[in-house]
């Protein structure tokens, strides 16, 4: 019996939510497997009072009976990698048994870390606001055929390839007026390699087709957001991979008639980490009340987040190029501060009212037009089951449904796995 593959991921600027999600629906799957990006993300799960942030590894890691995947599309720092897998362990997770990786994934150098570092200096006002984890020169190597490859060190030559890519990056940083020093970081990242050795190194195309075939489940977690995608996005202010449900395919290997269910994350508000166009960003003291009361600090740079009210052309648009088939709304519960919510329906641009996302947002003035929803005022994070929601709730919950044609499946009222709201049965 074949089965499919469900995509999870990201419909606004990223930090929807995503592991959150992914750790709570795990149980319905036998594999997870992240497709895209790299340590750029950070997936927050809550769970019997521990909070655990994971930025390489699938989010079904807490669950073990699953197996998690890295897949081709994926790319990795050792050194991160390394301290990701020695925390797990520390918990008492059995790494070694539950996650494989893509011999095609991309190894981060630490002179790809250096690059990013010299071109965002470079950039000045203008640059992208990166997290600085060599997200960008890595994909470059890998799109310019220069890149170096988890499979790379079963090779004998591993070390000369690592050297060359190495003294090409060195050529690449001289005419930047930029320091680095990458020796004692190269010990750890080979310690990360060695680490990485340790685990099971797979050919995921056919690991993941083969599962298929026996009618395994298999969920993909996307990483950032549909708006930060590198052709979709609010380019040049993206990141360097397809976030898009299409990027599932190219990065798993999986062909697109084995694509099933797409679910997408939002908040029930919008954030954006970095620099770049963000229509409906406040910079008034309700985007400061968001900003603390959704704790809207990055999880992997601790940069505070932009914080506006939700932005539907944009989540229609990100709803068009993913094939969203459900919804899941996290963070209503952050909403309960206010007695009015805003709903973004229009942009007002160039002297029109426009319902979707224009090409060029990044240098034109964009206005967003609101409508206003009453807000229901009261403690959403010990709600346990839908038939307990205020009228209010309801009512924002089918606005939202009629004006995205598409139905919102879970409702998330607080970090914690536990405060989540299955409104109808979710993809098995
Ligand atoms: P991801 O990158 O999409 O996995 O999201 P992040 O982990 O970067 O950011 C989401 C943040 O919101 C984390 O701190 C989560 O613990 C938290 N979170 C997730 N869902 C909810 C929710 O429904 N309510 C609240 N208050 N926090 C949530
Ligand atoms: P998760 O998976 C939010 C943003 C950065 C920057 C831009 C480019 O946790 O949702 P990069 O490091 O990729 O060169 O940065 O993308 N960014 C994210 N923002 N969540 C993420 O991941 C992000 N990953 C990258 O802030 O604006
Ligand atoms: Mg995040």
């Amino acid at each position: 019996m074949n089965s499919k593959v469900d995509v999870l991921l990201g419909l606004q600027w990223g930090d929807e939510g995503k592991g959150k999600i992914v750790d709570v629906l795990t149980p319905q799957y036998d594999i997870i497997a992240r497709f895209q990006g790299g340590p750029n993300a950070g997936h927050t799960l809550e769970f019997n009072n521990i909070k655990h942030v994971l930025h390489t590894i699938p989010s079904g890691i807490f669950h073990p009976t699953k197996v998690n995947v890295v897949g081709n599309g994926v790319v990795i720092d050792p050194i991160i990698f390394k301290k990701e897998i020695d925390a797990l362990e520390k918990m008492g997770v059995d790494v070694k048994k539950n996650l494989v990786i893509s011999r095609k994934a991309h190894l981060i150098l630490p002179t790809h870390c250096a690059l990013d570092g010299a071109s965002e200096a470079d950039k000045g006002k203008k640059k992208i606001g990166s997290t600085l984890k060599g997200i960008g020169p890595t994909y470059m190597d890998k799109t310019g055929r220069n890149g170096l490859r988890v499979g790379d060190i079963e090779s004998e030559e591993f070390g000369s390839k690592y050297a060359s890519l190495k003294a090409k990056h060195e050529g690449l940083l001289a005419p930047y007026n930029f320091e680095y020093d990458v020796s004692e970081k190269e010990i750890t990242w080979f310690d990360g390699i060695k680490k990485i050795k340790e685990l099971t190194l797979i050919d995921s195309e056919h690991f993941l087709n083969r599962n298929l075939s026996s009618g395994k489940r298999i969920l993909a977690e996307g990483a950032q957001g549909s708006l930060l995608d590198i052709d979709f996005g609010s380019y040049p202010f993206v990141t360097s991979s397809n976030t898009v449900a299409a990027g599932a395919c190219t990065g798993l290997g999986v062909a697109p008639n084995k694509i099933g269910d797409v679910i997408g994350i939002f908040k029930a508000y919008c954030t954006r980490v970095g620099s770049g166009p963000f229509p409906t960003e406040l910079f008034d003291e309700t985007g400061e009340k968001l900003r603390k009361e959704g704790h809207e600090f990055g999880a992997t740079t601790g940069r505070p987040r932009r914080c506006g009210w939700i932005d539907l052309p944009a989540l229609k648009y990100a709803i068009m190029v993913n094939g969203v088939t459900m919804l899941n709304m996290t963070k209503a519960d952050v909403l309960s501060i206010f007695d009015e919510i805003k709903v973004c329906t229009h942009y007002k641009y160039k002297g029109e009212i426009i319902d979707y996302l224009p090409y060029d947002i990044n240098d034109s003035e964009i206005e967003p037009v609101y409508d206003r929803l009453p807000g229901w005022k009261e403690d959403l994070t010990q709600l346990s089951s839908e038939e307990e929601f205020p009228p209010e709730l309801i009512d924002y919950i089918d606005y939202l449904e009629k004006a995205l044609g598409t139905p919102i499946t879970v409702v998330s009222v607080g970090p914690d796995r536990s405060q989540t709201i299955l409104r109808t049965e979710v993809p098995a």
